[in-house]
């Protein structure tokens, strides 16, 4: 699903615009992709899994754009890409497909901005309109200020996975799964 550019005002005053992404920027997001990466361990990949080539990536916006159950929004500040959620369907089988996930990233240097809520306020919003009934997620269990927002936001813990993160120093975390119910 492709949306229209929205202009944003931010806590700090700074302007952002949450869009769908086109095809030509897909070097850009490998970038933004990279950067994340490297930022943090609490996503699913270490930076140097992150060989994405520049064909898949132009392919995977074009299906997401494409998409009548899947979106793929980003956020801009000053053109530069400091944010994205990727919402999906869990299945298209008659029995899961009233069930979506989703996954969001915000650059550290715009931590704490609102960013984050301002993209699951959008991710639920948008879930609503596609006629998911709930939205589920995992999160590392010590992955605390993602915790915070998706509790400020009406999710709840409803399971957990033991050593669901094994890091390269042999320590593991365990994921939290969480789930918004919308009815
Ligand atoms: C999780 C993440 C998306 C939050 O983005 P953000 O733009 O900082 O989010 P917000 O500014 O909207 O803050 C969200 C909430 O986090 C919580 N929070 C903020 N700072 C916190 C801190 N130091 N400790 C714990 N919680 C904190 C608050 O509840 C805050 O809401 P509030 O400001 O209304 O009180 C961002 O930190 C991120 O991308 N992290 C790395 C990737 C990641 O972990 N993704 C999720 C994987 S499941």
């Amino acid at each position: 699903m492709k949306l229209q550019s929205e202009t944003i005002r931010l806590r700090n005053g700074q302007t952002c615009i949450l869009r769908s992404l086109e095809v030509e920027e897909a070097e850009k997001m490998i970038h933004f992709l990279k950067q994340a990466y490297t930022e943090t361990a609490y996503l699913a990949r270490y930076p140097e899994e992150v060989n994405i080539t520049l064909e898949d990536e132009t392919a995977y916006i074009k299906k997401l754009n494409e998409s009548e159950t899947d979106v793929f929004l980003t956020v801009f500040i000053d053109d530069e890409i400091i944010g994205n959620l990727g919402l999906h369907s869990i299945s298209s089988r008659l029995k899961m497909k009233h069930r979506c996930s989703f996954g969001i990233t915000v650059l550290k240097k715009a931590w704490g901005n609102g960013i984050g809520t301002l993209l699951l306020q959008k991710a639920k919003e948008l879930a609503k309109t596609l006629g998911y009934e709930q939205m589920e997620l995992e999160v590392a269990a010590d992955n605390e200020r993602a915790i915070a927002l998706y509790k400020k936001m009406g999710f709840e813990e409803t399971g957990n996975i033991p050593h669901a993160f094994k890091y390269k120093d042999g320590t593991y975390s365990d994921f939290k799964i969480m789930v918004c119910f919308f009815r």
